[in-house]
């Protein structure tokens, strides 16, 4: 960009998400340079660099801190590290871009959120489904009120292997490293989806949480360990405004590939939204809609009340939403929020960019589904 300062950014962690979506996120943006790379593990930084042409690389965090005058950090290690490296980020007077979940509890997250707010500078959170097209049509129906009040969310993400009860014990498998299960690596995206969705806080949770597979074996020795993080969740929680909404987060939905799907019922009209079909949505608005449907296969004489269609036709995504989706087309999905990351570090608003403001309120969520699975009760938020 002529005449703007470039924006150095520093990345850490240069796993499978960062290659997936940071790394070509900010290789799209003019004006920014990788400036530098940082992982424990020699290959991947070696592999990144070449892909990003990064001129510099570091095994600790700490020391790539110092030296770079970077202008921008982003975290894509395992959750633990999310709040000691944003933090020392944070005070050393960096926008920071983490990963989610923002961090292993409530409590860091909120720390982590202070001190960007105290240090007036930038964040951004990895909740990527955002960009995905249904969701942002799916935001702009339930914003307009065309739904009307939300009385009903039903909110899935899982996924499931069938060589799900035989995979090792390793250390993301562990609450030390990730916090949770499926609770908290997809759980998340999901809370934050549906207040991003409604506007809406959860301010009250019933959850209950399974460890399936109890023990596993550990790779290096072979021996059988306990298993501390959950394989399933699921959630019951109020909303803000008066409904409620169902969270199932899963690892052991067999035969179901990051399965992500979203049912609103309002008083006006409802939405299903799938992942599996990222370019549309099912829709029904409005009473009219519900009374052309009614003459149409609802009542089937033959076997009685019979659902042949339903009224909430396949509605295309607007080709305006997909515009403005930073590397989406329609053969392609490229959900990264790095873009939008640097416009806020321009100054410039983005409307749909998560904070650690959205990452501390999910953790908030969570922390209050393990507070209920804890002592089996319904637990009152804010915590
Ligand atoms: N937003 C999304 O849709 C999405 C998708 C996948 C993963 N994630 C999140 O991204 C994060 C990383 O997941 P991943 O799948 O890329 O993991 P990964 O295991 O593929 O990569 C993590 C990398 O971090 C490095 N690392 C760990 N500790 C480090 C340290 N102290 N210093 C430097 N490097 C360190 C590891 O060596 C590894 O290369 C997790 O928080 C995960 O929940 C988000």
């Amino acid at each position: 960009m002529a005449g703007a300062e470039p924006i150095r950014v520093g990345i850490v962690g240069l796993g499978g998400i960062a290659r997936a979506q940071h790394v070509p996120g900010y290789l799209m943006c003019d004006g920014v340079e990788i400036a530098a790379l940082c992982d424990l593990n020699e290959a991947a930084l070696r592999e990144v660099a070449r892909i990003c042409g990064a001129p510099r690389c570091y095994a600790d965090y700490h020391e790539m801190l110092a030296h770079e005058g970077l202008t921008a950090v982003d975290v894509c290690t395992w959750p633990d590290m999310h709040h000691p490296i944003a933090m020392e980020a944070l005070a050393r007077g960096k926008h920071v871009f983490c990963e989610k979940p923002l961090a292993l509890t409530y409590p860091l997250a909120r720390e982590m959120y202070q001190a960007s707010v105290a240090a007036g500078l930038k964040t951004g959170v990895g909740f990527t489904h955002r960009q995905t097209p249904a969701a942002r049509f799916a935001h702009r129906i339930i914003a307009s009120g065309a739904l009307g009040a939300v009385y009903h969310v039903v909110a899935v993400y899982a996924s499931g292997r069938s060589d799900y009860q035989w995979l090792p014990a390793t250390r993301r498998r562990t609450r030390a490293v990730t916090g949770g299960g499926p609770l908290f690596e997809l759980g998340p995206h999901m809370v934050d989806m549906v207040r991003w969705w409604t506007g809406e806080e959860v301010t009250a949770v019933c959850a209950q949480t399974r460890t399936y597979v109890k023990q596993r074996r550990l790779p290096e020795t072979g021996e059988m360990v306990d298993v501390d993080v959950d394989d399933g969740a699921v959630i019951m929680a109020d909303l803000s405004g008066g409904g409620t909404a169902t969270f199932i987060n899963s690892s052991v939905f067999t035969g179901r590939n990051f399965d992500q799907r979203v049912e609103v019922y309002g008083s006006k009209g409802s939405l299903l939204y799938d992942q599996a079909t990222p370019f549309e949505l099912r829709v029904c608005v409005g009473q009219e809609m519900l009374d052309l449907w009614s003459g149409y296969g609802l009542y089937d004489a033959r076997y009685g009340l019979h659902r042949r269609e339903e009224p909430l036709p396949v509605v295309p995504v607007p080709t305006e939403i997909l515009d403005a989706i930073p590397g989406a087309d329609q053969r392609r999905l490229m959900r990264t929020f790095v873009p939008d990351f640097v416009d806020a570090i321009r100054g410039r608003e983005r409307p749909h960019l998560p904070t650690f403001y959205d990452g501390m309120r999910a953790q908030e969520v969570l922390d209050a589904a393990l507070l209920s699975v804890a002592e089996r009760r319904w637990v009152d938020l804010p915590l």
